[in-house]
C-alpha cells in the first residue's frame, strides 16, 4: 500500500479568519481531502492558473478535484502585467459564465502574480468567496500566499488598487518547483534569507549551512527553509494584520532600495528577489554607516548572499536616481526617509529620518 504524502501543517490563526498552511512533497493529488474538510459545503472549484502551470500542475489539481466537485479552469497569460484591470474584468465574466457562488471557491495555482490576481477576484466577486492558494514559486510560497494581500497594477503604479481578503487553506506542493526556472528559484531565496535577517539568526546560521542543499533542492532542506519562512511571515501578520502598528513593516527590509532599483533599471530587468537582495545590501551597508551594526554584519549577510548566489551589487546604481525613486515610492511618509534597519542578525527596526548622505554613500557602495 503507499501512503499518501502527508503534509506539514501550520496554523495563521488570525481572530476573524483563521487558516491553515500546508507544506509537503508530491500530495496536490490528495488536496481534495484537505478542501473538504476546510470547505465541507463546497460543490464548485474555479481553478484560476498561471498559463505557465496549465501542465502538469493545475491539471493535476483538476483530476483530483472534479471527483467531487463540479470544476472550472481559467488560465491567464503568465507575467507581472496580467495583473490588471482587464484580467480581472475577464475573471469576474468567466466566474458568472461558470455559475459561481457561495458554495463555489477559487483555487489560484501559480506565482504571486495568480496568488495576487485571483485573490482580488476572490475578494470582489459577489463583495467576496472563498479561494485557496496553491502557489507554485518560491516567492509566491515563502511570501505572497501567506497574509491575505491580493491586489493588482495601475498603469505605472504597483499593488495600487487591493483587498485583504484572508485564503481558507494556504497548499505549498515543494514538487511544484521542479518546473520552475533555476533564476526564478534563487531570486524566491532573496526573501527566505530576509527572514533569516529580520527576526531568525538560528534560521541565518541554517541557511549558511544549507545552502548546498537548497540549491540542490533537497526536499527535506526545502521544506524546513518553506516551513521558517511562512512561519516568521505568519507571526508578522498575526501581530499586525493590517500593516497598522508597523510591525508588518519589517517584511520591508531592503526594499526602500529594491523597490527603486526595479524601477529604474526598468521592470523586467530585475527579478524581484535579485533587486530586494542587492536592496538588503544597501540597507545592511546604511546601518553600519549609522553604526547600527559592525562590519561583521555586513560580511555575515554578504557571504550568506553570495552563497544563495544572489547578487549584492547593481553597478548602475546611481544615488540621485535612486534617491529621487524613494521619494516617489507609496510607502514614503512626508517626504521623510524610513528604512527598515538591522540592529544584529535576527533584528531590524524602523528609522526615520535617515540622514540623505549616508544613503546616498550606501548606494555608491553597492554600485562597484
Ligand atoms: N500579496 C503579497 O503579499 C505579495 C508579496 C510579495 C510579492 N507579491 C507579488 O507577487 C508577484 C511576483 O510573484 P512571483 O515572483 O511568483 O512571479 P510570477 O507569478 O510572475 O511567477 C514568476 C514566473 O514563473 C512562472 N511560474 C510560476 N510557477 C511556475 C512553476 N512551478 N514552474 C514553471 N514556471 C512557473 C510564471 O509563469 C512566471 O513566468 C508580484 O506581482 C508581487 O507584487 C505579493
Ligand atoms: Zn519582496
Amino acid at each position: 500500500m503507499v501512503l499518501p504524502n502527508v503534509p506539514d501543517r501550520l496554523e495563521v490563526p488570525l481572530p476573524d479568519a483563521p487558516y491553515p498552511i500546508l507544506i509537503g512533497s508530491d500530495w496536490l493529488a490528495d488536496l481534495v481531502s484537505s478542501i473538504a474538510d476546510r470547505m465541507p459545503d463546497l460543490s464548485h472549484a474555479i481553478i484560476i492558473h498561471d498559463a505557465a502551470v496549465a501542465q502538469p500542475w493545475a491539471a493535476t489539481i483538476q483530476q483530483a478535484l472534479q471527483a467531487s466537485y463540479r470544476t472550472d479552469m481559467i488560465s491567464v497569460p503568465s507575467g507581472e502585467p496580467s495583473k490588471c484591470v482587464e484580467q480581472l474584468q475577464r475573471l469576474w465574466i468567466g466566474l458568472l459564465e461558470a455559475k459561481t457562488d457561495r458554495k463555489s471557491a477559487i483555487i489560484a495555482v501559480g506565482g504571486g502574480v495568480v496568488g495576487d490576481l485571483a485573490g482580488m477576484v476572490a475578494a470582489t466577486f459577489m463583495r467576496g468567496i472563498r479561494f485557496v492558494q496553491v502557489p507554485t514559486t518560491l516567492l509566491a510560497q515563502v511570501d505572497s500566499s501567506v497574509g491575505g494581500k491580493t491586489g493588482i497594477n495601475l498603469p505605472g503604479a504597483k499593488n495600487m488598487v487591493g483587498s485583504f481578503w484572508q485564503p481558507q487553506l494556504v497548499a505549498i506542493d515543494i514538487a511544484t518547483l521542479g518546473t520552475l526556472a533555476p533564476r526564478e528559484f534563487i531570486s524566491g531565496l532573496a526573501e527566505v534569507a530576509k527572514y533569516g535577517v529580520i527576526c531568525d539568526a538560528e534560521f541565518f546560521a541554517w541557511l549558511q549551512q544549507n545552502h548546498e542543499a537548497i540549491h540542490a533542492r533537497d526536499a527535506a532542506a526545502l521544506k524546513h527553509a518553506i516551513r521558517t519562512s511562512c512561519q516568521a511571515k505568519a507571526d508578522v501578520v498575526l501581530a499586525d494584520e493590517r500593516e497598522t502598528t508597523g510591525c508588518r513593516a519589517t517584511l520591508n527590509y531592503g526594499h526602500t532600495f529594491g523597490h527603486a532599483i526595479e524601477a529604474l533599471a526598468g521592470y523586467g530587468h530585475f527579478l524581484h528577489g535579485e533587486a530586494i537582495a542587492i536592496g538588503m545590501q544597501m540597507a545592511a551597508d546604511l546601518a553600519r554607516r549609522m553604526r547600527r551594526v559592525d562590519d561583521a554584519f555586513c560580511e555575515q549577510q554578504t557571504e550568506l548572499f553570495t552563497s544563495l548566489q544572489l547578487p549584492i551589487t547593481w553597478s548602475e546604481a546611481d544615488p540621485d536616481a535612486m534617491l529621487g525613486a524613494m521619494f516617489s515610492d507609496k510607502k514614503t511618509e512626508h517626504g521623510k526617509l524610513r528604512f527598515i534597519l538591522p540592529t544584529k542578525i535576527g533584528h531590524v527596526e524602523l528609522v526615520d529620518d535617515v540622514p540623505e548622505d549616508l544613503v546616498r554613500q550606501a548606494i555608491t557602495a553597492c554600485s562597484k
